[in-house]
């Protein structure tokens, strides 16, 4: 049985991979420091697989705990999602991004090259792409500055990944998340924001719980059809499986290149009052909201040409977007 190290593994997609991987019958090991998740995410992984994957509680910017986790354990590839996220944050504390992204990658990829470690999934983001001149985005499409130091991690990280992929035995598949959304079927894991929520989804249902007074809505003088502002919401449990399906190919030997890169999205744009609409009829909840000014860094349309991914990785997005939105509902219900 394979055993892939999965960093962040008690997060939001993290949590949710690690689900599908023991579902596909590899044996699981997390690292993950509980900066921004909750232990217990453990037994409820267990409670849906019936198996706990084996943890550690490792900060990945101690090189030499990084060093003695690689040279403890055997492991066949590397799922790493461990980051900081926040983009507004970021803004606020660059050093500490850079810091926790850029050094931890560096250290894995080191342990990696000295173990010959080959299989390496990294977290990267559609906002590498900021305000694409094209829609929908295909992977060609220029990266373009970064407008925060969040953004700028997720570029900087690709590039080391792809230097260091040339000249070591590391092959690495960046997978370009667009907007990962709603919980496992189950309810028993899904994103928990501490504090205020940034993302729109979490804003939503706690609004529609009457943990928020009221959502704002981002702007509505896009040039877009109702002037909000248009993403690629997709559900986390596709995307929790387009891991599964990217490292296969990984351990098959199947990539074309020692570094390769793929969007995950639907393919499909839907506005933030399409949105609230969507969750208004699946849920039967009315939401309070009001149009506010534009959010600072907010791109006016994002979504994804799917077509690399569904033809080199035999993916395909699953769940609809009503699914995605009752499930976040759900477990927003659920959340003590
Ligand atoms: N929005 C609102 N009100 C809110 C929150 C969001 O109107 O309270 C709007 C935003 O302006 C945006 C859309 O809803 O138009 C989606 O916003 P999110 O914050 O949910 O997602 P983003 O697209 O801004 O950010 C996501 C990830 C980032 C990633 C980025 C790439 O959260 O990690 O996609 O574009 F960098």
């Amino acid at each position: 049985m394979k055993k892939i190290l999965v960093t962040g593994g008690l997060g939001f997609i993290g949590s949710h991979t690690v689900v599908e991987l023991q579902n596909a019958g590899f044996e699981v090991v997390i690292i993950d420091n509980l900066s921004n998740s909750k232990i217990e995410v453990l037994d409820n992984i267990q409670e849906i697989t019936n198996k706990k994957p084996e943890f550690f509680n490792i900060d990945l910017r101690n090189k030499k705990d990084v060093k003695h986790f690689f040279n403890t354990n055997s492991i066949d590839g590397i799922i790493h999602f461990a980051a900081s996220k926040a983009v507004g944050e970021s803004v606020n504390i660059p050093l500490e991004y850079y810091e926790n992204n850029i050094n931890s990658l560096v250290f894995i990829l080191q342990e990696m090259k000295n173990h010959k470690i080959s299989n390496f999934i990294f977290s990267s983001s559609c906002t590498i792409y900021g305000q694409a001149d094209e829609l929908p985005i295909t992977e060609n499409s220029p990266i373009k500055p970064a407008e925060s130091p969040y953004g700028n991690t997720k570029q900087i990280g690709e590039e080391i990944i792809r230097d260091a992929s040339k000249v070591t035995n590391i092959n690495a598949i960046s997978l370009r998340y667009f907007n990962p959304i709603g919980a496992h079927e189950s309810i028993k894991i899904g994103e928990l924001p501490i504090g205020i929520p940034q993302n729109l989804i979490p804003y939503i249902t706690q609004t529609a719980m009457g943990i928020r007074k009221e959502l704002s809505v981002f702007g509505d003088d896009y040039n877009t059809p109702d002037g909000t502002a248009i993403r690629d919401y997709i559900h986390v449990v596709d995307l929790a499986k387009a891991h599964i399906s990217a490292l296969k190919r990984l351990i098959d030997k199947r990539n074309n290149e020692s570094f390769e890169f793929f969007n995950v999205g639907t393919g499909k744009g839907n506005s933030v009052l399409e949105i609230i609409q969507k969750f208004e009829t699946a849920t039967n909840v009315k939401l309070n909201y009001k149009i506010t000014d534009r959010r600072a860094g907010d791109v006016t349309a994002a979504y994804a040409d799917v077509s690399k991914i569904q033809k080199e990785l035999s993916w395909q997005n699953e769940k609809t977007l009503t699914e995605a939105l009752i499930s976040a509902w759900e477990w927003q219900k659920s959340v003590k």
